[in-house]
């Protein structure tokens, strides 16, 4: 049979089969997983990045992964599928979507870190226990890492390399609303409190010329954040710290919490925001950047995040209720609730007297 009438048949036999049923979406979700693993053993074999100048043929991206031709070529046409590659008019060669392109190292929209750090055999195993924390309503890292998710890291450069490079393309798809949501330049020092590679520090420093920077983190994470800062312009501005959150962390007038109460239950949320009211100078400010769940309850991706926080730490996303009345307990008032065009939110309060 002729190609022309191949394809015809196949538009036909599509149309025929009409929406989708809910048994079709059921499937779908369960092949859900398939698509994640596409996606992260394609920026793992660095196919993203080896197709930033421009198409090439599947053989060639073979040789240049270390891949299998035949095994490639299938994860190619995969990949094409779910919109991350297409097919150019030459058979076999491929060229990125505007999807794929944030799968590249230097995209702006950067997400291959999250890739590879969601696509970690760590991270990919205690998804695989949901059943587990659901059951018992326990994070599944010690039964399976013997220790938290932190503990974790802290023995793994590797994994935590690319967690830290994570939240920095998290950071920086974040930094420009969070910098727009607040008058850094009113402050004298920041304290980025939790701030990883220090992304969002750096974007509040570079509208605030007359204030100095902390960085503040565990000391693993603060000194391969030593490396990576080196040669930035701000670096002499950034003073880094390592240390324990929940026993100290440096004085300043603007405190940022990013991605780091929900990481905590809420006792333990509660003493990291009564560590930063300690040092707080009078009248400091601090801004949380979280996703909120909707109140009333509405679907929203943070429901998909509450239940992974779960999982993974044993901790929560919460609505803007629970983090006011967080807030006041560790000795913050909120002020103020900036939505961003992001998922999340930045909630400004200030340290009561
Ligand atoms: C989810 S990440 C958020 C990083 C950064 N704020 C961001 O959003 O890009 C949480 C951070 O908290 C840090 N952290 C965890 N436990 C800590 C502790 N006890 N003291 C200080 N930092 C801690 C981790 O090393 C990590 O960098």
């Amino acid at each position: 049979m002729p190609q022309a009438d191949v394809e015809k048949l196949l538009r036909e036999a599509r149309s025929a089969a009409g929406a989708e049923t809910p048994r079709d979406y059921v499937h779908r979700l369960l092949i859900a997983m398939w698509d994640s693993q596409i996606v992260i053993v394609l920026a793992r074999l660095g196919v993203p990045d080896a197709l930033a100048a421009g198409p090439r043929s599947a053989s060639e991206l073979a040789a240049a992964s270390g891949a299998n031709p035949d095994a490639l070529l299938r994860l190619l046409r995969a990949a094409a599928t779910i919109g991350l590659l297409a097919e150019t008019e030459r058979p076999d060669h491929y060229r990125l979507t505007e999807a794929g392109e944030c799968l590249r190292a230097d995209s702006p929209t950067a997400l291959r870190e999250l890739a590879l750090a969601y696509g970690s055999p760590t991270v990919w195993g205690l998804i695989g226990a949901f059943e587990g924390s659901v059951r018992t309503g326990d994070p599944a890292a010690p039964a399976m890492l013997g220790h938290s998710f932190w503990e974790h890291l802290a023995t793994h450069p590797d994994e935590a390399e690319h967690f830290s490079l994570a939240m920095g393309e998290q950071s920086a798809a974040a930094s420009a609303d969070v910098a727009a949501a607040v008058d850094a330049s009113a402050y004298g020092r920041i304290v980025d409190v939790g701030g990883a590679y220090g992304v969002l520090l750096a974007a509040l420093l570079a509208k605030a010329p007359g204030a100095g920077g902390v960085l503040f983190d565990r000391p693993p994470v603060i000194e391969a954040a030593g490396q990576h800062l080196r040669d930035s312009p701000l670096a002499p501005r950034i003073e880094l710290v390592g240390g324990d959150f929940f026993e100290q962390v440096p004085k300043g007038d603007l405190y940022l919490l990013k991605w780091i109460l929900h990481d905590w239950d809420d006792e333990r949320a509660a003493r990291i925001l009564t560590t930063c009211r300690q040092a707080a100078a009078p009248g400091a400010r601090l801004l949380v950047v979280e996703m909120l769940l909707p109140e009333p309850w509405a679907p929203s991706q943070t429901h998909l995040y509450d239940l992974a926080m779960l999982v993974l730490l044993g901790s929560r996303e919460r609505t803007l209720t629970q983090y006011r009345d967080l807030l006041r307990s560790g000795g913050w008032e909120l002020e103020s609730v900036t939505p961003t065009a992001g998922h999340y939110s930045v909630l400004q309060a200030v340290a009561t007297p």
